[in-house]
């Protein structure tokens, strides 16, 4: 089951203009994601009440009193952004009041947006506020992602987000010239600490074995964190200057996962590199992840047990037990209690 009570990423700025709402599906849910006519994003479940039309196959348009409403396309029932239902064509004056007076809605879900980034919150009990206000990037400040890819993976959540956090694999899915090669490998000791809902691989200089972190100059300082449900954000610091990679890895259902990276800088550098060959970068790099966790399924019909060895695959047990941990107390209605201390791992890679 997925995680609820915890602000999901929904999609990025740039798709969702206004009048034009899309669809998403996350965590097994379809979501109509629009824009109304301030600007301003908003959440419903799309799916319409009447009769399970998906309510982003409808219209976006301005009621009388200015407030936007969403047009179901099967037999016009019209929505506000609140997912209260306002209007049914197909009633008669007198059969009009008691239909319509609010008892019939979709469900609305709590939408942010800041840094590019719309978020999307999940509550298990749908009329509760959020329990924490949505997250926002450090060192970005207000600025939007400079470039963004984003890509299915076909595996469950689970497996996407251990592929990307492994330390181990990266000399060996990730081998090319530009990254990492056979010969690079090296010990690593990397010290974590924890988040409130997550852990950091605190400010290090990272390591000498990666060319591109070469290029930025001298002492870059890198910091990566991981927070539930699956927000892995790597920051490198350097000369007073920013470079942000944001990957949202986002459950679809429950053999879909959506990997969306965007990435921030004020780094000279990234200026100069041409826009499609950071891309190819970014592309090439989350596609040998998507190859390897997609190549893994096949194993995994066999239902095999599966190992987590000793410091390399640490992370990927904190991030069992911070879920483990985030169900319990959401369920008991107790205060979370993150369970990763603070610890330094060793590994070679
Ligand atoms: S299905 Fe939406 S109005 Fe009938
Ligand atoms: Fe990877």
């Amino acid at each position: 089951m997925f995680l609820t009570d915890l602000w999901y990423f929904g999609a990025l700025s740039t798709q969702v203009k206004t009048g034009a709402p899309i669809h998403v599906q996350i965590a097994g849910q379809p979501v109509l994601i629009g824009r109304d006519n301030t600007g301003k994003v908003f959440a419903l479940r799309d799916i319409c009440p009447h009769r399970a039309m998906p309510l982003s196959r409808g219209r976006q348009i301005e009621a009388e009193d200015g407030q936007t409403q969403i047009e179901c396309a099967y037999h016009g029932w019209r929505f506000g952004v609140d997912g209260v239902c306002t209007a049914i064509p197909s009633l008669n004056e007198d059969q009009k009041e008691a239909m319509t007076r609010g008892k019939i809605r979709t469900r609305r879900f709590a939408a942010d947006e800041a840094q590019g980034l719309i978020r999307i919150y999940f509550a298990q009990d749908e009329t509760a506020a959020p329990l924490m206000a949505a997250p926002r990037l450090d060192h970005v400040g207000d600025s939007t992602p400079g470039l963004s890819v984003s890509m299915m993976f076909d595996c469950p959540l689970d497996h996407a987000i251990i592929g990307l956090m492994d330390p181990a694999h990266i000399a060996y899915i990730h081998r090319q010239w530009w990254w990492r090669t056979a010969k690079s490998i090296h010990n690593k000791e990397k010290k974590f600490g924890p988040l409130e809902r997550g852990f950091s691989m605190l400010p290090h200089v990272p390591s000498s074995n990666s060319f591109l972190y070469k290029l930025l100059g001298s002492k870059p300082q890198t910091e990566i964190r991981f927070e539930l449900p699956g927000l892995r954000t790597e920051y490198v610091l350097v000369g007073g200057r920013q470079v942000t990679g944001f990957t949202a890895v986002t459950p679809v259902d429950d053999e879909h996962t959506k990997i969306t990276i965007a990435l921030y800088w004020d780094h000279p550098l990234l200026n100069v590199i041409p826009n499609f060959l950071l891309r190819n970068a970014i592309t090439t790099f989350a596609g040998q992840d998507r190859d390897a966790v997609e190549a893994q399924q096949e194993g995994l019909k066999y239902d095999p047990r599966l190992m987590l060895i000793h410091d390399a695959d640490v992370q990927a047990m904190w991030y069992f037990k911070l879920k483990k941990e985030w169900a319990e107390a959401r369920a008991k209605g107790r205060a979370f209690v993150n369970p990763v201390k603070p610890a330094t791992l060793r590994w070679r890679s």
